[in-house]
């Protein structure tokens, strides 16, 4: 279906809400039955129909119907964030004594879940360099149930084989999950890949303003069923109407804010790379990016995020630079209008910085909406300020 038709009227049923371009937000938690008969039908298959908005709701399904056509997916969830996403995604496809293979540095509250949460249930996960097929290969054991990618990763932008692993996981009977947040089903389509599961944080790209959050989980209609009927109510983290209503909003504007901000970040990332402060810049639309062909096949663009090293080894200078960006902001979080970095070394302790690590001194910027010369004057005078 053509990606207009998607944004601007799947899903839209304007009659029935008084031929209103914006659709209404169901705030309700609940919906009434005139027969005994119809809510047994409901307790039997909540997802046949609208019970309890813990479950299904009219405004959150205006939202599913597009965002699972958008990743080329039966169907989707929309959860209250990104993480619920994952975290049911995987609990719905796992088991005691399974062994999980996943690439290595997964977005931290994954890491968590699987440093943290899985042991605990007698579930074991290896970590490797998922930047090729061998790997995955022979980190696969008999009990491997579920192969877990991130694709580009959001710091390194680490990619992906991804029809080469998908393909292995099918041979395998293997489960597949990739969190699919740096690309949005704009730029890449696991689905149609081969992945059984794509994931994206809606606060980012779809939502676009800052201003909520939210996670889609998008697969075949039996797997989001199995979902549905067990994670996505037990957690009950759903999304609610009015959070679901504001990325209903953002999807309309998404074309055009991805098409600028990929515009922009390439202007701002030739600056970065000629400015003699500058070491390093990793971009994955850039042709030095070491995977800069596979991203090609894989994705058909490059979004906001890059992350750059500075020509020091002194951690006060990274902060220095840091704090003297007078528009660009610091936060974590991207996606949005704002364009942010943030400092790698923000989530280490002083005494553990180490300048031999190079990732200790990544940056990372996200480019927003703002002029790219803007943004390249804000960038430069606060390089003027290191030595
Ligand atoms: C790559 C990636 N995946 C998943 C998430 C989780 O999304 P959320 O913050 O919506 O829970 C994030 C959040 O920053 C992320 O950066």
């Amino acid at each position: 279906m053509n990606i207009s038709q998607i944004i601007n009227e799947l899903g839209e049923d304007r009659e029935n809400y008084f031929n209103a371009v914006a659709p209404p937000i169901i705030q309700t938690s609940n919906f009434t039955f005139k027969k005994v008969a119809d809510l047994h039908k409901a307790f039997e298959d909540e997802m046949g129909g609208y019970l309890y908005s813990r479950g299904l709701n009219p405004t959150v399904d205006i939202l599913r119907k597009k965002l699972a056509a958008l990743d080329g997916a039966e169907d989707c969830l929309v959860f209250n964030n990104g993480a619920a996403a994952i975290f049911a995604g995987i609990f719905a496809n796992i088991k005691s004594g399974d062994h999980i293979v996943s690439v290595a540095k997964p977005y931290t509250w994954v890491q968590k879940m699987f440093d943290v949460i899985l042991p605990r249930f007698g579930v074991t996960v290896t970590y490797i360099d998922g930047t090729t097929f061998a790997n995955w290969h022979q980190a696969t054991k008999d009990n491997t149930t579920f192969y877990y990618l991130e694709s580009p990763n959001s710091w390194d932008f680490a990619i992906q084989p991804i029809r080469e692993v998908a393909a292995l996981a099918k041979s395998k009977h293997i489960t597949t999950l990739i969190d699919n947040s740096y690309c949005t089903p704009l730029y890449q389509k696991p689905i149609e890949m081969g992945i059984d599961m794509a994931m994206q944080t809606a606060t980012k790209y779809i939502g676009g303003h800052s201003d909520t959050l939210g996670g889609v989980l998008s697969g075949s209609h039996a797997m989001i069923k199995k979902i549905f009927d067990s994670e996505y109510l037990n957690i009950g983290s759903g999304i609610q109407p009015f959070n679901a209503w504001l990325l209903i909003r953002g999807l309309r504007t998404l074309p055009a804010r991805i098409e600028r901000i990929t515009k922009s970040t390439a202007t701002v990332v030739a600056f970065m790379k000629q400015h003699p402060k500058v070491e390093s810049v990793l971009f994955v639309g850039d042709e030095s990016f070491p995977q800069f062909e596979l991203a090609q096949q894989q994705m058909k663009a490059a979004c906001g995020l890059f992350t750059f090293v500075l020509k020091t080894t002194e951690m006060s200078s990274i902060v220095r630079f840091s704090e003297s960006l007078q528009h660009i902001m610091m936060a974590v979080s991207w996606g949005g209008h704002e364009s942010l970095i943030i400092p790698k070394c923000a989530g280490l302790k002083e005494v553990d910085f180490d300048a031999g690590n190079k990732e200790h001194r990544y940056i990372r910027m996200y480019v927003g909406l703002e002029e790219p010369d803007y943004l390249i004057a804000d960038l430069s005078q606060a390089l003027d300020k290191i030595s």
